[in-house]
């Protein structure tokens, strides 16, 4: 077994194709509260990932789960996270569109079924090599349910459009997210929530300005600050 990752929350360990996710005690919570929280994050996570799976979005599938040590246990994804992706060099450059479009409809996938990620940037996205004897394309899968919850408010999905545009913009895939967006309304208009995009993306605008705002705010306050 060998250790792959730590989170801020928790250790990852390879184990051939599977993948452990355990949450590790965190020394300033009360013992109490920390096993509490661990179990119920443990749960909430695997339900989700669970949920979406049945429901065919492209999510590691649950092998097995162990509440008392915090663990869960899942297939291993054979890719590399979005972010560690080399837009400069990467010879499949006319893939990311395709790759763009197909986060999108996951994502969409993921809001017909009221879950909102709640943390969705590059490092939590795997993009599959395709190179295994079932799956010769490359594959999206969205990872890591920590954070996220249902919710049935355009609100909370049009925040994660936002959050998902700040991390493409931060690791050099803006130019994507227009693609992204094509993808999600496509997914949206093959349900009968067809009109559903429109509203989320209108929204998604406005949770923008408002954050824009708010940094542009906090600026003139921290000027004020230095000035005085
Ligand atoms: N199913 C998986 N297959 C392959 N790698 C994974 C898988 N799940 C997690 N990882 C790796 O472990 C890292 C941390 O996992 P993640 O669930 O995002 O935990 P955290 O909540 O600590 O961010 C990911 O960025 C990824 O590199
Ligand atoms: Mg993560």
């Amino acid at each position: 077994m060998e250790l792959i990752a730590k989170g801020a929350e928790s250790n990852l360990y390879k184990d051939g194709e599977i993948l452990i996710k355990e949450r590790i005690k965190k020394e300033y919570r009360i013992s109490e509260i920390d096993e509490k929280l661990r179990k119920k994050r443990t749960l909430g996570e695997s339900k989700i990932l669970k949920k979406l799976k049945n429901e065919k979005v492209n999510v590691p599938d649950i092998v097995k789960v162990d509440e008392q040590n915090f663990k869960i246990f899942m297939k291993f994804i054979d890719g590399n996270l979005m972010k560690d992706i080399d837009v400069e060099n990467d010879k499949d450059k006319d893939d990311l569109t395709g790759i763009a479009k197909q986060l999108g409809r996951q994502i969409a996938k993921m809001h017909c079924l009221n879950v909102t990620h709640n943390d969705l940037t590059t490092s939590n996205i795997i993009i599959s090599n395709g190179n295994d004897e079932e799956n010769k394309e490359k594959k999206v899968y969205i990872i890591d349910f920590g954070l996220s919850f249902t919710s049935q408010r355009d609100e909370d999905k049009a925040t994660d459009l936002v959050v998902l545009e700040h991390s493409l913009n931060a690791t050099g895939f803006g130019f994507l997210f227009e693609d992204v967006i094509t993808g999600y309304k496509e997914e949206y208009e093959k349900t009968e929530l067809s009109q559903k995009a429109a509203q989320i993306f209108k929204r998604f605008k406005a949770v923008k300005k408002r954050v824009r705002y708010f940094e542009e705010e906090t600026e003139k306050t921290e000027k004020i600050e230095e000035n005085v």
